[in-house]
């Protein structure tokens, strides 16, 4: 017999390297719950379907929840062959009630079976998510109410341009969240529906009530299309999507905290619960929850790309491909839990620092209040930007801020510069003029924050 050069591995039986690359047991284990709930609410389909005897069911239902205590008491051991989380529950309830064990599997498929567990799981994770982005919200918005006196610079292009309300700032994040929550909720009722009954691809031939078995698995409905139901993953593309773009607005407020923390702005403090030291610099308080937040973005827009390209070209149903949904699946859950909690955490606790705040606001930051007084005496904004311009070059040259400019030099530039320019050198005017819905005056701000609050207790 010739040796085949590339055959020294191969036995008839499926080569080990084979069987570790094709398992997916290593990580599906974590659907270990709602696999054996489906199953039983599944047995029940049977039952009603005359596939099963009551007392076939009574048995299978009380195997399966034998085997949830398993699971929750950390007793179920797993054997080399358990290939995935499904064949390792089917094989444990052989062993426990022995050949009536083969009944389930009549009529399902794995295919129509690992998207209804993944819907399952995935639908418990979204309601833990909301709470957290709920709570999230709620903190940046308590902190909002309760800090709105305080004044920062507001940035363009990182450099100083306008003067606002810290709790201005604290909402603009909090609005990019309410629509990650808004995104949530939409996508969860795509993630809703029942594929069970679809069979490997066609359909199962037995008289399977889907419809109440959805009811039963608490579903909101069902899939309408067996070959789409076993194929379907656009319900996960949605949320890693989701998860990308929740992801990207944390670590927006992450970079603006880190900076805000570094002695150059020193505008907040954080607590030492979400910090560490360096292990060579005795000085050092690192940020490194915010920079963990900021970092994980490309992580999930990892995730997003590598699954939409397994996607990509698929044929119709099944394939093998799709067991590659769980690993990005359940870490982008696993990360976004994680952030959503940590980055609630550091806002929570962290100290504002009123005093470096003013100590940044410069006068050159009114400029454009300066320029708009112009505009209330009649002068067209594009004269006045350039009047105010020259008043800012003015007081470079002569070595002073703006407000320390004299009227006479004012009025050589404008001759509606009257005493009462005074008035603009002020912060909170400058704040308060900006009182249009949506602005940073005080009265704007306690709208967006009286807003936000009746939209969380409509949640709740
Ligand atoms: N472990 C598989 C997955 O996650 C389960 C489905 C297997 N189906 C099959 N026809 N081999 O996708």
């Amino acid at each position: 017999m010739t040796k085949k050069l590339w055959g020294g591995r191969f036995t008839g039986k499926t080569d080990p390297l084979m069987e570790a690359f094709n398992a997916s047991i290593r990580f599906d284990r974590q659907l270990w719950a709602v696999d054996l709930r489906g199953s039983q609410a599944y047995a029940r389909a049977l039952e009603r379907s005359g596939l099963l005897t009551e007392s076939e069911r009574t048995e299978i239902v009380d195997g399966l929840e034998a085997i949830i205590a398993e699971w929750e008491s950390g007793t179920f051991v797993l054997q080399e062959e358990d290939e995935d989380i499904h064949t390792a529950n089917e094989r444990r309830l052989t062993e426990r009630i022995g050949a009536v064990a083969g009944k389930l599997h009549t009529g399902r498929s794995r295919n129509d079976q690992v998207a209804t567990d993944v819907r399952l799981w995935l639908r418990a994770e979204i309601v833990h998510l909301r709470a957290h982005l709920e709570q999230l919200i709620a903190a940046a918005v308590e902190r909002a109410g309760e800090e709105i006196d305080l004044l920062l610079p507001g940035y363009t292009h990182l450099q100083p341009a306008q003067p606002v309300r810290w709790s201005h700032w604290l909402l603009s994040h909090a609005w990019a969240w309410q629509r990650d929550a808004q995104r949530l909720d939409e996508l969860a009722a795509r993630v809703d529906l029942m594929p069970l009954g679809s069979g490997a691809l066609a359909g199962t031939p037995f008289a399977i009530d889907r419809d109440l078995l959805a009811a039963e698995l608490g579903f909101a409905g069902i899939t309408q299309n067996s070959m789409d139901g076993v194929s379907d993953r656009d319900f996960i593309i949605e949320f890693l999507f989701w998860a990308t773009l929740a992801m990207v607005h944390l670590s927006r407020l992450a970079e603006d905290l880190i900076l805000y923390s570094s002695r150059e702005f020193g505008f907040v403090k954080l607590a030492d619960a979400y910090s560490t030291g360096s292990s060579l610099m005795p000085q050092k308080k690192n940020p490194d929850a915010l920079e963990l937040l900021r970092g994980k973005s490309g992580r999930l827009a990892g995730h997003l790309t590598g699954l939409i390209m397994t996607l990509k070209g698929l044929p119709s149903t099944y394939n093998k491909d799709l067991q590659e949904d769980k690993e990005p699946l359940f870490d982008a859950v696993a990360s976004m839990s994680g952030s959503l909690q940590i980055a609630c955490g550091v806002l929570s606790t962290l100290q504002t620092r009123p005093a470096a705040m003013r100590a940044a606001l410069s006068p050159e930051m009114l400029a454009t209040d300066l320029a708009e007084y112009l505009v209330r005496r009649g002068v067209p904004f594009r004269e006045s930007h350039h009047i105010a311009g020259a008043a800012v070059r003015m007081a470079e040259v002569q070595c002073v801020t703006l407000p320390e400019l004299a009227l006479a030099d004012l009025q050589k530039l404008h001759k509606a510069f009257a005493a009462d320019v005074e008035e603009v050198w002020s912060f909170e005017q400058s704040v308060e003029r900006r009182d249009v819905a949506g602005g940073t005056s005080r009265r704007a701000v306690l709208a967006q924050i009286a807003h936000l609050r009746s939209w969380l207790a409509e949640r709740a």
